[in-house]
């Protein structure tokens, strides 16, 4: 069985200025997600190092550089799940941590609980010690231009996700080489939200699902939109029914942007080593490494190959 690593950097109309940045990224995590299946580790530990460094890079709408809630803060959501046992933990609102995915790995290990939120997600990362940092350092300059030049279209970006003001989100999924799926999702929302809005990414079977026995996703967009028709689930149940990845990802798409007017974009893997990643807006950052080599593209069909580096 070979190790299969899928990221995405967030699909969303990704401006010029930010396309190379955000192909670089999500190279850089996908190395890093397959480096650690390298080494033996889990498709669980492969996940949440390249969630990391999706969180640690400014580029993204997650950990450093996330986006900024009506009142100008961060608030951070995020999942992790396990395809072994079904266990995920999950975290929303939080505002001082620099890794969201690491607290909600943490709620998965260390509470009998699934998701904790805000005071409740910061106390608990207190009590097991997690390094806390102070919102403002997470904040970029340039997210801070936005919030401030877009302080009044919330609204607008309800209606109309697939624009550039919208920013979206990072996730992974992997299969390791015993056939054990993982995904994680992480994110600071929608620009503008509302104080206290959950989206769809720290929600289980919306922003992400593993199961060993049918595949792992991890999703983004219109966050609104993939609650309601809870996407990663529905992906996961047109694969159960014979649909091919592609094919099962594409279609959930479709019927989100038919049912509810959502635009998104998913990536998955099965736990033979198949793996897709789609999209309804006009881009979407993703990269892929599999025993061919590694796989990237930001525009829709497209799909460019590199050897990796070793
Ligand atoms: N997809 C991320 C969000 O809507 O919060």
């Amino acid at each position: 069985m070979s190790a299969v690593m899928v990221v995405h950097g967030g699909a969303w109309a990704i401006p010029h200025d930010l396309a190379e940045a955000s192909v670089d990224g999500v190279k850089v995590a996908a190395c890093e997600g397959f480096s650690v299946l390298q080494r033996g580790g889990s498709a669980l530990d492969a996940v949440e190092a390249a969630v990391r460094a999706l969180e640690d890079n400014t580029v993204f709408d997650a950990g450093h550089g996330a986006v900024l809630n009506a009142d100008g803060e961060v608030e951070l959501d995020a999942i992790i799940m396990d395809g072994r046992t079904l266990a995920s933990g999950a975290v929303s609102s939080v505002n001082n941590i620099a890794n969201p995915v690491s607290l909600a790995r943490a709620v998965m290990e260390k509470t009998a609980h699934v998701l904790l939120t805000s005071r409740g997600a910061n106390l608990f990362a207190e009590s097991i010690g997690m390094a806390t940092v102070p919102g403002d350092t997470l904040v970029t300059e340039n997210e801070r231009k936005a919030w401030r030049k877009n302080k009044n279209f919330a609204t607008e970006v309800m209606e109309d996700f697939n624009c550039q003001w919208a920013h979206d989100t990072v996730g992974a999924v992997a299969v390791d080489s015993a056939g054990n799926v993982a995904c994680a999702t992480s994110t600071g929302g929608i620009r503008n939200k509302m104080v206290g809005r959950v989206g769809d990414s720290s929600i289980i079977g919306a922003g992400g699902y593993a199961d060993n026995l049918i595949g792992a996703v991890s999703c983004t967009g219109h966050g609104e939109s993939i609650l309601k028709v809870t996407l990663a689930r529905l992906i996961l149940s047109h694969i159960e029914q014979g649909k091919s990845l592609a094919d099962a990802s594409q279609l959930s798409l479709q019927y989100m942007g038919d049912r509810v007017r959502g635009a998104g974009g998913a990536i998955a893997v099965s736990p033979s080593g198949q793996w897709a990643a789609t999209f309804t807006t006009e881009r979407m950052a993703w990269s892929a490494v599999d025993h061919d080599g590694l796989w990237y593209g930001l525009d829709p069909n497209e799909r460019l190959k590199e050897q990796l580096s070793q």
